[in-house]
């Protein structure tokens, strides 16, 4: 029998194609080798690097494409010639000079966690199918709550993203809601079950439209409840459009606005909303990570009282792609929405089956790089990321507005921000042009009607440096 322990060592010893099987191929473990140098020259050199891609997309399917080959290659050169082929197709979003819509830079810890998550592959879909995953995110989801100040009882799953976030959220409300009315949506279905609706204000995130799409609730379904001049939806609309019906409702509420960084009045909404029986879903992609900083904590005043909750750990947590959390007060009707009952995930009892709260089944163990950034930074280290975000927007605002013909539309209220260039035209050339030359990114958008520039600070990589360098940015594309 082979001794197991000569293989404790990493890398292990090379065999043979022929003792290893017909899968390994000779010296496979080198392409780990070549990936870690291929990420040191990459980490290494995102000072350095142009924010924008450089390559287009016929420039990419010429590097990347070609033929399915027939015969087998040597893996480590297959690594190497892909990390050329699509390094001018990258986004310096990691660089701390990227400012385009909602995307967090990675802590060294997440990357080193996600390494160990691919080495190990586990299936992270119950307890039975990777002990350790189950547990670890038992632990993730419980220091989530805290820190996020959700309440403890609450259930939670590990998702893709934000809006798979929603998506589970929205399925657990449609459960209780029609629940509450007799129906069992999850055998049954939707047909002929009253419509469910959604109050939400104008600048909701397109994620939650998908989201309703996704569970059948249906975007027709979105009724648009008025905000007011600081992008918060106004409760005396609120109270109108819920007394307005009986349908089952669910009320969604931003925390963070993608925009502005408005926050809801979530004391004041959750209160009406609850007085009508309606279930209030909060998003905080970006915004709910102000409950981690006990400087904004004010703004998330009454947000504890809502049903469910959804944000992302690949956006101000920074950690790796693709990660997102949602929160749910009603864990009863969370896992009636997921729970299934083949064999093996009931393999072990009282047991976390991650499987069971949300919508996918084989997956990732996920949890890894949260848990690696959450006991690396603390509690502390993650307020400090959020606050020194907010300051470096505080202070790329406050520059961009001392330059001539900039407007600020929106000061930052947390890490989000708008500002725009004498008119429409204008705005949209600058914000090319700065793409164009490389130093930074920022993205378009439409705000009430107005082109603008948006910017977005959530790279723990962004200090004063990076700021310095982006204002230069804009100064050169205006003056240009
Ligand atoms: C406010 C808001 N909600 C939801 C989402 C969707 O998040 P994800 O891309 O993680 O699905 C985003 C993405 O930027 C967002 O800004």
């Amino acid at each position: 029998m082979q001794d197991m322990s000569v293989t404790q060592h990493w890398p292990p010893a090379r065999q043979s194609a022929v003792e290893n099987g017909p899968a390994l191929l000779p010296d496979a473990y080198a392409a780990l080798d070549t990936a870690r140098d291929l990420t040191a020259r990459f980490l290494q050199g995102l000072d350095t690097r142009r924010v924008g891609a450089t390559a287009d997309a016929g420039a990419l399917r010429a590097a990347l494409g070609g033929a399915l080959p027939d015969l087998p290659q040597d893996a480590s050169s297959v690594i190497a010639a892909l990390a050329q082929s699509m390094d001018d197709g990258l986004l310096g979003s990691g660089t701390g000079r990227f400012f385009g819509w909602v995307i967090g830079g990675a802590l060294p810890a997440a990357i080193a966690a996600d390494w160990l998550a691919a080495a190990w592959d586990q299936n992270a879909a119950a307890y039975a199918t990777s002990p350790a995953s189950s547990v670890l995110e038992e632990v993730c989801g419980a220091w989530l709550k805290s820190l996020l100040n959700i309440p403890a009882q609450a259930s939670f799953a590990f998702v893709t993203g934000c809006q798979m976030a929603h998506a589970t959220a929205l399925a657990a409300a449609r459960h209780r809601l029609l629940a509450d009315r007799g129906i069992d949506v999850e055998t049954d279905g939707l047909s002929g079950t009253p419509p469910i609706r959604i109050l939400t204000g104008q600048t909701r995130h397109e994620s939650l439209l998908r989201a309703a799409r996704l569970v059948g609730i249906g975007t027709r379904a979105i009724e648009i409840v008025a905000v007011d001049a600081e992008s918060r939806l106004r409760m005396d609309a609120l109270a109108q459009a819920l007394a307005a019906s009986d349908r089952p409702t669910v009320v969604c509420l931003q925390a963070g606005e993608m925009n502005t960084g408005a926050y809801d009045p979530f004391a004041e909404a959750c209160a009406l909303a609850r007085r009508h029986g309606a279930w209030v879903h909060i998003d905080g992609a970006i915004g709910l990570w102000a409950a981690a900083s006990p400087r904004l904590r004010p703004l998330m005043a009454g947000a504890e009282t809502a049903h469910s909750w959804a944000t992302d750990g690949h956006k101000w947590l920074n950690v790796t792609q693709d990660c997102g959390y949602v929160f749910i007060a009603d864990a009863e009707a969370h896992h009636a929405a997921f729970a299934q009952s083949t064999s093996f995930a009931h393999a072990v009892d009282a047991t976390r089956r991650q499987l069971e709260w949300g919508p996918e089944w084989s997956r990732r163990a996920r949890a890894m790089p949260t848990y690696a950034v959450l006991r690396t930074l603390g509690r502390s280290g993650v307020a400090a990321l959020i606050d020194g975000c907010c300051e470096h927007a505080q202070s790329l605002v406050r520059g961009l507005s001392e330059l001539p013909g900039v407007q600020v539309l929106a000061w930052p209220r947390i890490n989000q921000a708008l500002v725009r260039f004498d008119n429409d035209a204008r705005t949209d050339a600058v914000v090319a042009h700065i793409q164009q030359d490389g130093e930074a990114f920022f993205g378009a958008t439409t705000w009430r009607g107005m082109r603008a520039m948006r910017i977005s600070v959530c790279d723990w990589r962004t200090d004063a440096q990076a700021v310095e360098r982006a204002i230069m940015a804009v100064k050169k594309a205006l003056e240009e």
